[in-house]
């Protein structure tokens, strides 16, 4: 219906072409997938497939060489740069293998620090992140530094930066890959918990076919095109 909401995120006719010197690598071949609000999609695919591709361009870290992502139905390709930037700072968020946290800063500095990269003042900042800290269970961890935070612990912190900015959509690239079978599914459910109580709207790339199983949807990439495994 044409007055229905926008899809949160959608890849129109997407291509991706890296040229290595030598030949062109089409990764992305045309490939479409909507992301609605407050649903849960897993993206699988074989190793090279362009998954973290696909979800660089997704989150405007990256642009397509073809088609378009369109945020809240609008396009990001007829957007200035400064819009973009607005929409990648404000209403997304990133999670990644591995973590990308801030060594020489603290727990609680790390999850406030796209606040204060945004010119946000730790003071008005401390309060959110203290919050965050509690909902993903290190309130006891705020003044360590991620050194010395075990790997699931560390994710645990990039989750709740992720989230500061209450983000429409959180995008996680492998969020479980670097974590043993049990962490990698407390960090599992944790991310569910934050979709069911907040409404948290997730795309994760997993090659986990657990994870898969559980997500409200489920697409596979092959041959740089998005094959609808579920939902
Ligand atoms: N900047 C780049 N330049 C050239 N090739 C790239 C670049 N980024 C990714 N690729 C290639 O694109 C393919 C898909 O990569 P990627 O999206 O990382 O796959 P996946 O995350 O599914 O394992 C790989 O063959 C990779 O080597
Ligand atoms: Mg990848």
């Amino acid at each position: 219906m044409s007055n229905a909401a926008p899809h949160v995120l959608e890849c129109v006719k997407v291509e991706k072409t890296f040229n290595d010197g030598t030949r062109e690598l089409r990764i992305l071949r045309g490939l479409d997938l909507a992301v609605d609000e407050g649903q849960i999609l897993a993206i699988s695919g074989a190793s090279g497939a362009g998954k973290s591709t696909l979800l660089q361009i997704m989150g405007t870290l990256d642009r397509p060489t073809g088609g378009d992502v369109l945020f809240r139905g609008k396009s990001l390709a007829k957007m200035d740069r400064a819009s973009v930037n607005r929409i990648r700072n404000r209403s997304i968020g990133f999670v990644f293998q591995f973590y990308h946290l801030l060594p020489e800063f603290t727990a609680l500095e790390n999850v406030m620090m796209p606040a204060i990269c945004m010119g946000a003042s730790r003071k008005t900042c401390r309060p959110r992140a203290e919050e965050l800290l509690q909902k993903v269970g290190l309130q006891d961890r705020q003044t360590h530094k991620p050194g010395t935070l075990s790997g699931g612990e560390q994710q645990r912190v990039a989750i709740a930066r992720a989230l500061f900015n209450k983000p429409d959509v959180v995008l996680a690239d492998e969020p479980t890959g670097n974590l043993d079978e049990r962490t990698g599914q407390e960090i599992i459910d944790l991310l569910w918990n934050l979709n069911q109580s907040d409404g948290v709207t997730l795309v994760i790339v997993s090659h986990d076919e657990g994870l898969a199983n559980q997500a409200h949807r489920c697409v596979h990439i092959h041959e740089g095109m998005a094959h609808i495994k579920s939902g």
